[in-house]
């Protein structure tokens, strides 16, 4: 049993997306509303709450995986376990059914309800079989507008400014779980960019599954994202992601003229074969993207290209292949998230296309681009050495408390032993670079002015 009455102590793990990094901000704020605390302890807490993702097979695994653990904590007490976000929206009554010690399950668009299904479950659990508590509504409206996030510490805060997507690329189980697409009110988004300015936060990433759809009475995504940068005390706007088939003029333009926004793009490609995008429906061709990344080059030589592949989708052949390896070794991007396409349910590839790409050869194809990327990555960091690049210092390293770590402009990864240095976390120092690794710039602070 209980052995106290509320607040009850709130436990959250977070899995996938830096979306989903900011639900489980918004779902602390409703929480700490309604008298909930939290505790970073998983065996204190009364409540564990999985915030879920469900874009790849492996991403349900790992929590699949923290499902198992939870079982022993709740024979030993009580304990209400929480399934949130997309996986909980995908697989809805199943998981309860099978899955018998998730007492609540609540999709991305029902957050709201969820301290009503926690009280619930808890009050239940204290007399006898927990109620189970399902919220699974998709809405074409809820924002959550008015809920400012609880957000974690450090020098970035995210900001949503839209939510779903109704671009249905067939591999794609977003559409599914995260609904329609809808944008937030601009104002709103100025306002909470005001709001972190004045917390102490020096760096926001704008959010949404494709931010060039975002439309708000006459404003666009190029608008919105110039007004953000002009917060006072913001210094760096960062945003994620653009589609390549769309991506307008005025974006480039921001991204390549204020000093504020990152000169960072990106900029998702999937595969470099045309029959395959078309089967993908991302509604763009191998050349058009090419053409896309010249205007960009074009326009500014400092701007870093990252993106997203994926190997192996249905019916992809070794030629096919070889089309995306070609455009990836073109680009020279400067680093890529690589990925085996995993079906999921729902999805138009699940319910027109077979899933017959072995899984030897996805993985094989995975090897392959991320050996080729490896090399890009190498080549260009190590193109940075001997230049000064501006760092936005983020805190320790994940190595060693003796050295920052930071980030440059362009979103690389930047390391410097700390020696006498004064600066902070939230502090724009120059660094100059010595030493590259495929992920990291190595190198030494200026001595600041
Ligand atoms: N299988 C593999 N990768 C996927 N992604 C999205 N859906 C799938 C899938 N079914 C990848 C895409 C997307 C990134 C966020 O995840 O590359 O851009
Ligand atoms: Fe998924 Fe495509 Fe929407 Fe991205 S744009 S979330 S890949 S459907």
């Amino acid at each position: 049993m209980y052995e106290k009455r509320a607040p009850y102590q709130v436990h959250i793990e977070t899995f996938g997306c830096q979306m989903n990094e900011y639900d489980t901000e918004l779902v602390r704020a409703l929480l700490k509303a309604r008298g909930f605390t939290f505790t970073d302890d998983r065996e204190r807490a009364d409540v564990v709450l999985m915030n879920t993702c469900a874009i790849r097979e492996h991403a349900h695994n790992k929590v699949y995986g923290h499902l198992a653990d939870l079982k022993t904590l709740k024979r030993q007490r009580n304990l209400v376990v929480g399934v949130l976000g997309c996986m909980a929206q995908n697989l809805k009554q199943d998981l309860i059914d099978h899955e018998s010690i998730v007492d609540v399950l609540v999709g991305p668009d029902s957050y709201r309800r969820l301290p009503d299904l926690i009280v619930q479950a808890i009050e239940s659990q204290e007399k006898g079989p927990t109620r189970k508590g399902l919220a699974v509504d998709l809405s074409e409206y809820e924002t959550y507008e008015d809920i400012l996030p609880e957000r974690a510490e450090g020098i970035n805060a995210w900001i949503a400014v839209m939510r779903g997507c109704d671009n249905f690329c067939t591999f794609c189980v977003v559409p599914y779980t995260r609904g329609r697409e809808r944008s937030r009110d601009p104002q709103g988004i100025v306002r909470e960019t005001q709001h972190v300015a004045s917390q102490g936060y020096k760096q926001v990433t704008l959010l949404g599954q494709n931010v060039n759809s975002y439309r708000y009475d006459g404003w666009d995504f190029s608008r919105l994202i110039t007004a953000v940068a002009e917060v006072p005390g913001i210094e760096r706007v960062r945003f994620t992601s653009p589609h390549p088939k769309d991506f307008p003029p005025s974006l480039l333009d921001a991204v390549a003229g204020h000093p504020k926004i990152c000169k960072h793009i990106h900029l998702p490609l999937q595969a470099g074969n045309d029959r395959i995008l078309q089967l993908m429906n991302r509604t763009y061709t191998r050349n058009e993207y090419l053409a896309l990344v010249e205007k960009i080059r074009r326009r500014s030589s400092d701007i870093t290209l990252t993106t997203d592949l994926i190997c192996g989708f249905s019916t992809e052949s070794e030629e096919e292949f070889l089309d995306t390896y070609e455009i990836v070794r073109e680009v020279g991007y400067h680093a890529a998230f690589i990925f085996k396409y995993s079906e999921r349910k729902h999805t138009i590839a699940a319910r027109k296309y077979l899933d017959d790409v072995p899984d030897k050869i996805k993985a094989d194809r995975v090897t392959r681009l991320v050996d080729l990327q490896k090399g890009t990555s190498l080549k260009k960091n190590r193109g940075m050495v001997g230049r000064t690049v501006q760092v936005l210092v983020e805190g320790d390293a994940k190595k060693s408390s003796a050295q920052w770590m930071g980030r440059s402009d362009g979103n690389i990864t930047v390391v410097w032993e700390k020696g006498g240095s004064t600066v902070r976390p939230g502090d724009l120092v120059g660094v100059r670079i010595t030493d590259a690794s495929v992920t990291t710039l190595f190198g030494k602070e200026l001595a600041s002015r």
